[in-house]
């Protein structure tokens, strides 16, 4: 197979989510809603769902240099998911696992959710070119408030901090549909452990259990039982 091309400019980022507020610079974050650093598109051979595939990736968002490790470990842990119904991918960053569940799962729409733009634009550029007409991307805001989830996959922004995180969750895991499942994927040194108790003690009627340890992440299975 031929290289794949580097370094296209990427088109100018959309406007930022509202509510989000882009920071200066030195001050960059992989979740920050408009990336202050160049836009430089690359491509990566990367393995999803069995296969190898070219996807493009961008300086300024999550795991540039291809598929994050504990996206991997997710992604090979997580059971197959239903083929139909409504999937989400929390904090999609260039779309592996948003990708993956559009490729196991044809029928289903996938909701591929960041707050970074520039994510997102390389999210919905991959999901056409992997021909993966299900998927939805965009902000929270643009998913409309009926939509609730038969699964959701993340490997959640750990970083952005306890409160947020726990907000996050708080805003997300009550959108499953009873008997849905979400599964998150979280390196034990950065408190996979801690968030599992919390899950566990914030959330009813939910079923939180440890489904894998790997590779020092956990996958935490979070099943909605009523
Ligand atoms: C650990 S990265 C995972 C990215 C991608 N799913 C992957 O596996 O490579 C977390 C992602 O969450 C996004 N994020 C941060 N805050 C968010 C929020 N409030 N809502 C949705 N996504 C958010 C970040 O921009 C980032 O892309």
């Amino acid at each position: 197979m031929s290289k794949p091309p580097e370094g296209q400019a990427i088109p100018e980022a959309a406007p930022a989510a509202a509510g989000t507020a882009a920071p200066g610079r030195g001050a960059e974050h992989y979740f920050s809603a408009e990336p202050v650093v160049a836009a430089q598109l690359r491509q990566r051979r990367v393995v999803l769902a069995g296969a190898e595939r070219v996807v493009t990736v961008a300086s300024g968002i999550f795991s540039p240099e291809g598929v994050d490790r504990g996206t991997q470990v997710l992604l090979a842990r997580v059971p197959p998911p239903p083929d139909g119904g409504d999937a989400l991918d929390l904090g999609c960053g260039w779309g592996p696992i948003a990708l993956t569940l559009a490729l196991l799962a044809p029928a289903s729409r996938v909701w591929a959710v960041d707050v970074n733009e520039r994510a997102l634009e390389v999210m919905r550029r991959n999901a056409i070119a992997l021909g993966c007409d299900g998927i939805r991307c965009g902000t929270a805001e643009s998913v409309p408030d009926d939509v609730h989830f038969d699964v959701i996959w993340s490997n959640p922004p750990i970083r952005i901090g306890k409160p947020a995180l726990h907000a996050l969750l708080g805003q997300w895991l009550p959108r499953l549909r009873p008997g849905g499942r979400a599964y998150l994927v979280v390196a034990r040194q950065l408190g996979a452990d801690s968030l599992q108790r919390w899950l566990t003690d914030t959330f009813a009627p939910y079923a939180v259990s440890r489904l894998a340890t790997d590779r020092g992440f956990r996958v935490l299975e979070i099943r909605r039982t009523g």
